[in-house]
């Protein structure tokens, strides 16, 4: 219909210059008196089209009221109870240009906040966004409310068919997806519940946090920063529903947890009482691997925004604690080791001593000559910290230990998620083992560098794998990884990731120490 409407308008405005004034008004009035004719008529034969072509559901047929001048506010309700019945995200762009007073805005548009959900005496409605590749999300508003034994989200009068949905940041990842606590979002049938609890004009987001939780890389990617990207706009006035809830998770991450809600939690499921709401967003959005795009984000905001939300929330921790209980402090860290050519440390920068904090893993991809590692890194001019991080080391010693670090060295792995931690312009160098190279700059290379760090991957060589003394030297293993790499994450793992050590070569590894000590000379000169 569209279409066809505009050409018409054109030609309407573009009338053929040399007419008199009051033939070109008895023409347009003419038209004008057309027009709405020629609408409808346009209009009956489009509905026809369109309802014989594809679409299943009546909604083109609320339209044509609306398309008239004076529609009321009643039929417009009308209209956008009934947009969920629009199969598509598409559709809701294409109603949108039809009408833009009429159309609802489209469904993502509601979940960014992008476009205002029109309050009126709250109309239930219910839409969700299924169009990436990552994940699903979903839009309520109305009267909202949790029925944690079936594991619902309850939407009175709401007319639409029930959605499911599982509120986690990897839908493309079946096996995982499949784990996830499934919401169903659906009417309620028959007498409300009364409220528990009522969350006046606060909005719900209720995400999963089960899946990979527990591996601090996801806990980040598919986590805490999808969180941030989808509940930064609220600026703290949402209530996190979480399902699948650990409550080791809260208190791992409360500053940053703090600092996206002004509300407690919600435990979707061990809490049975029943929370009401009057909108409500369920799942997460997420726009990469520790990755936000500013260009996604309604305010523009982008990683080093969360990072200043991240280390204003563990600072104040630190400010709260100046000390760490002796017994609270070490295992994790090993004590500071001073480099030895303190004249050379003096020149680099006169008030600090640049130092650099080293992650070592226990049981794979261990750094096999540590002490000869840590001995190089004094003879560059670092001061050096150990760090040995377990699975539930509170990240405010780490923090701790890292606010004052100039450059991080670890071996890819979940590790490496720690240098959001570090200031931008410090230098973070990842040890790439053999095979691993792909998984390195994508998960923690390109992240580090749109954080602004100064990174370096040191690619291993076959010497450098402790695979080579279990593989021929001319075995593909050492000489064309992809061989294995291209069978598949399973395949990889269970040879690079899983059984190797590393054994670097300090000559060669001397150099990017060395190239990691002349720029965070460079930037602490430039600061003083
Ligand atoms: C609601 O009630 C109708 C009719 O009694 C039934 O068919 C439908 O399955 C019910 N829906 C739910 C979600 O209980
Ligand atoms: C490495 O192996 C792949 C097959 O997995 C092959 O396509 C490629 O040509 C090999 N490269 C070299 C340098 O041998
Ligand atoms: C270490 O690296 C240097 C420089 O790249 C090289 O000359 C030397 O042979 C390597 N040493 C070993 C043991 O592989």
């Amino acid at each position: 219909m569209n279409r066809q409407q505009r050409p018409m308008a054109a030609a309407a405005a573009s009338l053929p210059p040399g007419k008199s004034t009051g033939e070109k008004d008895r023409k347009s009035n003419s038209f004008h008196r057309l027009f709405p004719l020629l609408l409808l008529t346009l209009y009956a034969i489009a509905s026809v089209l369109r309802l014989a072509l594809s679409s299943p559901f009546p909604t083109s047929f609320v339209q044509p009221s609306a398309s008239s001048s004076t529609f009321s506010a009643e039929s417009r309700q009308e209209a956008e109870s009934l947009k969920t019945h629009i199969p598509s995200e598409t559709h809701h762009v294409q109603a949108e240009e039809d009408n833009p007073v009429a159309a609802p805005p489209p469904c993502s548009a509601l979940i960014d906040g992008t476009a205002a959900s029109r309050n009126e005496a709250a109309a239930a409605f219910v839409c969700c966004d299924r169009s990436h590749i990552r994940s699903d999300l979903c839009y309520a508003r109305g009267d909202i409310r949790t029925d944690s034994a079936s594991s619902s989200v309850l939407v009175h009068g709401m007319k639409s068919a029930a959605e499911a949905i599982r509120p986690y940041t990897r839908k493309w990842d079946a096996a995982i997806t499949r784990t996830i606590q499934e919401i169903s979002i659906r009417p309620a049938n028959g007498s409300r519940r009364a409220c528990d609890v009522r969350h006046k004009g606060v909005p719900a987001l209720l995400f999963s946090n089960g899946g990979y939780t527990g591996n601090l890389y996801h806990e980040f990617s598919d986590g805490l920063i999808p969180l941030y990207v989808t509940a930064q706009r609220f600026r703290g006035e949402v209530v996190l529903v979480v399902a699948e809830y650990r409550p080791w998770w809260l208190a791992r991450y409360r500053p940053l947890l703090e600092r996206l809600t002004n509300y407690k939690l919600v435990d979707f499921s061990r809490d049975t009482r029943v929370h009401c709401f009057s909108e409500m967003i369920v799942g997460l959005r997420i726009h990469g691997e520790l990755i936000i795009d500013p260009w996604l984000m309604p305010d523009g905001h982008g990683i080093r925004d969360f990072q200043a939300l991240l280390l204003d929330g563990y600072n104040a921790v630190a400010q709260s604690k100046p000390s760490l209980p002796a017994a609270e402090s070490p295992p994790f860290l090993r004590s500071l080791v001073r480099s030895t050519r303190r004249e050379q440390a003096g020149r680099c920068s006169r008030s600090r001593r640049p130092r650099i904090a080293v992650f070592v893993r226990k049981s794979c991809r261990v750094l096999v000559n540590l002490r000869e590692l840590v001995r190089a890194c004094r003879r560059t001019g670092f001061d050096v910290q150990i760090i040995e991080p377990k699975r539930g080391t509170p990240l405010d010693v780490i923090h701790r230990a890292l606010a004052p670090a100039d450059a991080m060295l670890a071996v890819h792995g979940a590790a490496v998620t720690h240098f959001l931690f570090m200031r931008p312009s410090s230098a973070l160098i990842q040890v790439v083992p053999l095979g691993l190279e792909k998984p390195a700059e994508e998960f923690y290379g390109e992240p580090a560098r749109r954080l602004g760090l100064e990174y370096m991957a040191y690619k291993i060589t076959p010497e450098e794998s402790t695979l080579s003394k279990l593989y021929d030297r001319r075995s593909s293993v050492l000489v064309n990884t992809s061989v294995i790499t291209d069978r598949g994450w399973q395949e990889m793992k269970k040879i690079y990731l899983d059984k190797q050590n590393v054994k670097l070569n300090l000559t060669r590894f001397g150099k990017v120490l060395a190239k990691a000590y002349s720029h965070v000379c460079a930037v602490a000169r430039r600061i003083e």
